[in-house]
């Protein structure tokens, strides 16, 4: 049996929506794994006045629908008898004695503290557990991002939340670091000797990373409006995927060997001086369209945006990383909502071969392209060029699949269940380290401080496509194209 993990879990935000579509799901799977010790305990806090009853019917109704097959009635049964609720309002130290009463009997053992709220309660939620005696050295802490909404505010929250955690016992999530396939290419990059020697200028033309998704912005108009897609995606995810392309081979796998090799990537970025901004970033903001065949209302439509609100929808950009290996190669970031598909994915284009003896035999793009999908389903592809079987000489791309999680495991771990098994056996290697997630707001202020000085609005886009024109000409002016318009 796998060693079981022993921490009880105390989910802040314990009725919010991540707490219902991917916390609980992701412990309920590692009960169901038996990786979860006995005496385990899950307790959901939040300031609604209900009890452990009502709060299991809640989590059981919610979670029924995001596992789908994988709900089973016995299980869940089983799995719910460690959940307790308790109404504690963040705000009021008083209410916290009702957690130190429900962890009373376990003090002597670890807990994790899962911040899964507005990020405004974090100070207070932190400053009362220390005041309540619930932190030990052994507490660890989850933050959920968005961790501030520039550098100052970051800092401030990393200062206040560092005077009752020491740096190792916190962990600042990045979910798109516990997907499958990104560890895969990490597997890919370092331990294969066929990788390293071309993954550099002198093979790799561009690297494009995008995350597009098809949903609007649902219920979170609140947060988001005051957000963008700036501070949602970009300072976050799409850097973390791009210091795991870019970073050089870290010596260990141990957490700061790898997070110092990121944060070196996030230090060499070029900053993008402000009158650049334009030229090498587009914002967009979509307007009324169709998504999977409906339609859909537009961005200032939606309940909860301010009427004339320039929050964007759409990030592209370009980045460049200043070292010797990525010396002029264009880094292009996407990501948006509504837009045509649910993609999520890194292509690494490989340049043309040098020169092509087989003239016109050839049918399609000749350049290879490594593709790490994430979204909607996670793979692996290398793309090459092979000869079509027959008596002619012609060339025809094939995929390669490099991808074998299928065959060596049954259920491919969730990005969050994952990460959650990490934070129990305190392996700090996914997570974002502060040093990382403040040059990572370095990076991105002077961006958003040009968009909000130069009073442009963002760029209109139809929901259901590709992001405004700008996206295709930021790339069609170096000489490139977005991967679906290949
Ligand atoms: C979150 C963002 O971090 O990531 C959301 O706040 C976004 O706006 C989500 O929808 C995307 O995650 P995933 O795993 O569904 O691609």
């Amino acid at each position: 049996m796998p060693l079981q993990l022993g921490q009880d879990v105390v989910l802040f935000g314990g009725t919010g929506d991540l707490v219902m579509r991917k916390l609980l799901p992701a412990l309920y799977h590692l009960h169901c794994d038996a990786m979860l010790g006995p005496d385990v305990s899950i307790i959901g806090i939040a300031r609604e006045d209900i009890n452990t009853d009502r709060y299991r019917e809640i989590a059981q109704e919610q979670c029924r629908r995001f596992l789908e097959t994988d709900f089973n009635e016995a299980r869940w049964q089983a799995f719910a008898a460690r959940i307790q609720y308790r109404p504690i309002d963040a705000r009021d130290p008083a209410s916290f004695a009702a957690l130190a009463e429900c962890l009373g009997e376990v003090a002597r053992r670890s807990q994790v503290y899962y911040l899964s709220t507005a990020p405004a309660l974090f100070t207070s939620i932190c400053r009362h557990l220390h005041e309540t005696g619930l932190i030990t050295p052994a507490s660890r802490v989850v933050l959920e991002k968005p961790l501030g909404h520039d550098l100052a505010s970051s800092r401030e929250i990393n200062d206040e939340v560092g005077r009752y955690f020491a740096e190792e016992q916190i962990y600042r999530i990045d979910h798109y670091l516990g997907k499958e396939s990104v560890q895969n290419l990490l597997a890919l990059r370092f331990g294969n000797a066929l990788f390293e020697p071309l993954w550099r200028r002198e093979w790799i033309s561009d690297v494009q990373i995008t995350v597009a998704e098809q949903i609007g912005v649902e219920q979170r108009a609140e947060f988001y409006d005051k957000t963008g897609s700036l501070r949602d995606m970009v300072q976050n995810h799409l850097l973390q995927l791009l210091c795991i392309v870019a970073m050089e081979p870290p010596a260990s796998i141990d957490a700061d060997a790898v997070r110092d090799e990121k944060l070196k990537i996030l230090r060499a970025l070029r900053p993008i001086p402000t009158d650049e901004v334009p030229l090498r970033t587009v914002r967009g903001q979509y307007r009324a369209g169709a998504s999977s065949g409906q339609p859909v209302a537009g961005y200032l439509d939606e309940p909860g945006v301010a009427p004339a609100s320039r929050t964007e929808t759409f990030v592209a950009l370009q980045a460049n990383i200043d070292t010797w290996r990525w010396a002029d190669v264009p880094f292009f970031l996407r990501t948006g909502k509504r837009m045509q598909e649910r993609v999520a994915e890194i292509v690494i284009n490989f340049r043309a071969v040098p020169h092509s003896i087989f003239g016109k035999r050839t049918k399609g793009l000749n350049n290879n392209r490594l593709v790490i999908t994430m979204q909607p389903d996670e793979s692996v592809k290398l793309h090459l060029q092979a000869k079509r079987p027959g008596d002619e000489m012609v060339l025809n791309p094939v995929s390669l699949d490099l991808d074998f999680a299928e065959g060596t495991h049954p259920r491919r771990l969730e990005a969050y269940e994952r990460l959650l098994m990490d934070v129990m056996r305190g392996n700090l290697t996914l997570f974002v380290r502060r040093d990382e997630q403040e040059a990572a707001w370095k990076w991105v202020e002077p961006i958003m401080s040009s968009w909000n000085e130069s009073g442009d609005a963002p760029k209109p886009y139809t929901a259901g496509t590709w992001g405004p024109a700008a996206s295709t000409a930021l790339l069609g002016r170096e000489g490139f194209h977005w991967q679906e318009e290949l």
